[in-house]
């Protein structure tokens, strides 16, 4: 079921990569999203994804507030 609270990536350069992730027994990629630079994602998690991946520079806004991951150097 999906829950009540949303996820919301704000990409900060250009490719970052939104990867969702199965829930259940094995954990597999089953989504990629590429967000270029000022692109918006908002996400729930669902019964088919139980955990993320972000790749590249952006900002993961949340309910345990603000994180910024960073781009490979
Ligand atoms: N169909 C996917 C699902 O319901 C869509 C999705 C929800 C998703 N949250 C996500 C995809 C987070 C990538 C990242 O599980």
């Amino acid at each position: 079921m999906a829950q009540t609270e949303y996820i919301i990536i704000r990409a900060q350069e250009d490719g970052v990569n939104v990867i969702g992730l199965t829930r259940g027994n094995d954990t597999k990629f089953h989504h990629t999203e590429k967000l270029d630079k000022g692109e918006v994602m908002i996400a729930q998690f669902t019964e088919h994804t139980s955990a993320m991946k972000i790749r590249g520079k952006a900002e993961v806004h949340s309910a345990y507030g603000i994180i910024e991951s960073e781009s490979k150097k």
